[in-house]
């Protein structure tokens, strides 16, 4: 099966196209500017700006996927926020030219949204009333209404925080920094009053597998078993790496100066993906472990 996965340079993108190259399917990995990874055999990759419709166009007719996974997205609320147009142009625009072609072509298509489609009142179930704080969530909202109306046996795949581990050429997420600083001494504020389940990065890649291969389509909430919050994860990933969480000082998000408004009880409850996937994701200590191994 041949499987393309956009946004391939970036973190998530990056780790699914190694995951399933490493299940056995053909990617055709496609991003902007050069692959930023080591290729393994089953890997093609395709340089490609999603808002120009004629190459998506060309590499869909040349490479013919069965299915399409839009992973990319611009996926900074703040930047969101400053370049709403911007914003409009790579989350919404560009989902339409990929939805419209994986049409034409006969791609199943996934789309990755996100829980900043909610506001608060979380953990949120699939069919939950949607209300979203900020741009980003808007944009990402849009794009799903968009999916759901036009794209037959669409998937949406929504994640949460999502952390795992950090290979060569890859951003790092949020546990890589609270490594970096604490193993050079420097005290960190970190946010206690918003609530995630945070999703390792594995368990989605083996959750998109799975609706794969069973043959599912619909809404899918892939994160993590626990509702905690940034300061939580950072001690927890301090007491793994035997590293001082004294230096971690809880804060309220109050004293940044976020352009952007984020829900203070967020995450996603994920009792359709157990269900019907039989997904089983590692708690937040299993899976900062395995990061780190
Ligand atoms: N990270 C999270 O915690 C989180 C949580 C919930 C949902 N999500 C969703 O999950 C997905 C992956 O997030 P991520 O954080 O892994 O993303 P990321 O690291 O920011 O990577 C996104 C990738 O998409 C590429 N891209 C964006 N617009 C493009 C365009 N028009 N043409 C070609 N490439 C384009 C970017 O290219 P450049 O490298 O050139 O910018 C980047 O490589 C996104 O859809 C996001 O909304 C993320």
């Amino acid at each position: 099966m041949k499987i393309m996965v956009t946004g391939a340079n970036g973190f998530t993108g990056q780790h699914l196209t190694l995951y399933l190259a490493s299940k056995g399917f053909q990617v055709i990995a496609v991003s902007r500017g050069h692959a930023q990874f080591a290729l393994p055999d089953r890997v093609q990759y395709c340089a490609c700006e999603l808002t120009n419709v004629s190459s998506v166009h060309d590499i869909v007719a040349t490479s013919k996927p069965d299915w399409i996974i839009h992973v990319a997205a611009m996926s900074k609320p703040d930047a969101c926020m400053l370049q709403p147009e911007q914003c409009l142009l790579h989350n919404v625009q560009a989902t339409i030219h990929l939805g419209n072609i994986a049409n034409q072509f006969g791609a199943r298509f996934m789309y990755f949204s996100t829980d900043f489609i909610f506001g608060e009142n979380g953990p949120h179930k699939e069919a939950d009333e949607t209300g979203p704080l900020n741009f980003y969530g808007e944009s990402k909202l849009k794009a799903e209404q968009w999916v759901q109306e036009f794209v037959p046996h669409y998937v949406i795949v929504r994640p949460v925080f999502i952390y795992g581990p950090q290979l060569a050429g890859m951003r790092s997420s949020f546990i890589q920094w609270v490594q970096q600083q604490l193993s050079q001494q420097k005290a960190i504020k970190v946010v206690n009053d918003q609530q995630r389940t945070p999703t390792y990065v594995m368990d989605i890649c083996w959750g998109v597998q799975q609706i794969i291969e069973l043959h599912q389509e619909g809404v899918f909430h892939l994160a993590g078993p626990e509702v905690i919050t940034p300061y939580d994860m950072a001690v927890q990933v301090a007491n793994i790496l035997s590293l001082d969480a004294s230096l971690i000082e809880a804060v309220d998000s109050h004293i940044f100066p976020e352009p952007v408004k984020r829900a203070k009880q967020s995450g996603l409850c994920i009792d359709k993906a157990r269900e019907v996937l039989h997904y089983k994701p590692h708690s937040f200590k299993e899976g900062v472990r395995k990061c780190f191994e």
